[in-house]
């Protein structure tokens, strides 16, 4: 640690191994891991299929450049585009890059009419980088980095009207996750995606969903915009696209390649070898009886949730989709909640002071969530929380 930057709060623990949905520290304590490397690691810790591919790869090659032609690009894309809508990919190499090219795609096919205006929304995340710290509506990402990119308008998320009052004529796209994950938690309703779809197709806005987060199952369908039912022109995707890799995913929809040329766009490392390999296998390996679980795990998760919601007041809220769960509380009390859980070698996150979020793998069971959810009474009963008390 001494010679690394200090900009992450650590939680003491160093890696020995990782499997399945358990990590073990160098003392040989075993964790169960309900973050899974921040939504990465959808099938736990070193899948069989995941481990194969990448070995496969290692044996060919690792990285010849995008100068030439990796055969997995091409299956990934075939089958991305497959399980979402016809369109272009381009491959990155982070959730940050991914929604950059989002980004600069809407001022590429703006150029020259003065229409380049983003709105995003209050609460959202989209990034680190220049262009998607300025689209993150958390001010507390904006401070100290000051001048912002310009062009980018915050409506307030699941408000219709806000989004509406925004719109000009320099207006040319809406970036939204359809459920906010580093905000807090936060699914979209319903109704507000499909009105958003509505209003852009009304006024030629590309809509553009970030599901950095909620792709690849997390909320219980392949891609979140399938349970939504609402479709849009463009799909940010990264975590866990690459299996435990790194990798980042652009879907353009059809047709708006033509604003993209030879020279428009590039990257190195983008679409390495070893992690499309991983997150080939991956998203192969994503069916719907994997989805099936999903959702039968998140509603009991859900529901053992609420029952200790009725026993512990300073509980404000429970929500989330599948396995994408937070529990806000009436008191800044999710560090500790963290911290109990950590010295009864269970791994959660806080994602703001009084919201305690859940991500776990997809080969978690019920005694794994019974634990957890018993372990956070513990919690809330050492502090006095219960009904009565
Ligand atoms: C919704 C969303 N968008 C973008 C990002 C940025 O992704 P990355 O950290 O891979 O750059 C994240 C990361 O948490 C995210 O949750």
């Amino acid at each position: 640690m001494r010679n690394i930057l200090p900009v992450y709060k650590k939680v003491h623990i160093t890696v020995a191994r990782a499997q399945g949905k358990y990590i073990w520290d160098i003392s040989g304590r075993k964790y169960l891991d309900f973050i899974s490397g921040i939504s990465v690691n959808v099938l736990g810790h070193r899948p069989s299929a995941v481990i194969k591919a990448v070995r496969d790869q290692l044996g060919k090659y690792m990285h010849v450049s995008n100068l030439y032609t990796d055969m997995n690009q091409e299956k990934y894309a075939d089958l991305l585009i497959k399980k979402t809508f016809p369109g272009k990919v381009f491959f990155s190499n982070s959730g940050t890059e991914a929604n950059e090219l989002a980004i600069k795609f809407v001022r590429k096919a703006g150029e020259g009419r003065n229409k380049f205006r983003i709105i995003s929304f209050s609460g959202s995340f989209h990034g680190r980088s220049m262009s998607t710290l300025s689209a993150t509506g958390q001010k507390k990402f904006h401070d100290g980095f000051r001048p912002l990119l310009t062009g980018f308008d915050f409506a307030k998320f699941n408000d219709i009207s806000s989004v509406k009052k925004l719109i000009s004529p320099r207006t040319a796209a809406v970036l939204v996750e359809p459920v906010q994950g580093e905000g807090g938690v936060y699914p979209a309703e319903r109704t507000f995606l499909r009105d958003l779809k509505k209003l852009c197709v009304k006024h030629k806005l590309f809509l553009i969903f970030d599901e950095i987060q909620t792709g690849f199952g997390r909320t219980g369908s392949l891609f979140a915009f399938q349970k939504y039912f609402v479709k849009p022109h463009i799909l940010t995707l990264a975590k866990a696209a690459g299996g435990g890799l790194p990798l980042g995913v652009t879907v353009l929809g059809e047709g708006l390649e033509k604003h993209f040329t030879y020279g428009s766009h590039g990257s190195t490392f983008g679409g390495n070898p070893l992690s499309v390999a991983a997150g080939l296998a991956t998203l192969r390996s994503i069916d719907a009886k994997m989805l099936k679980r999903i959702n039968a795990l998140g509603d009991y998760f859900m529901a053992s949730l609420s029952k200790l919601a009725a026993r512990f007041p300073v509980i404000r809220q429970i929500r989330g989709e599948g396995l994408m769960i937070g529990v806000e509380f009436k008191k800044p009390i999710a560090g500790g909640a963290v911290a109990y859980s950590f010295k009864k070698g269970i791994l959660v996150n806080a994602c703001k002071d009084n919201i305690l979020r859940f991500l776990p793998s997809f080969v978690i069971d019920r005694s794994d969530i019974d634990l957890v959810v018993s372990e956070l009474a513990g919690f809330l009963d050492e502090k006095s929380e219960g009904v009565g008390k």
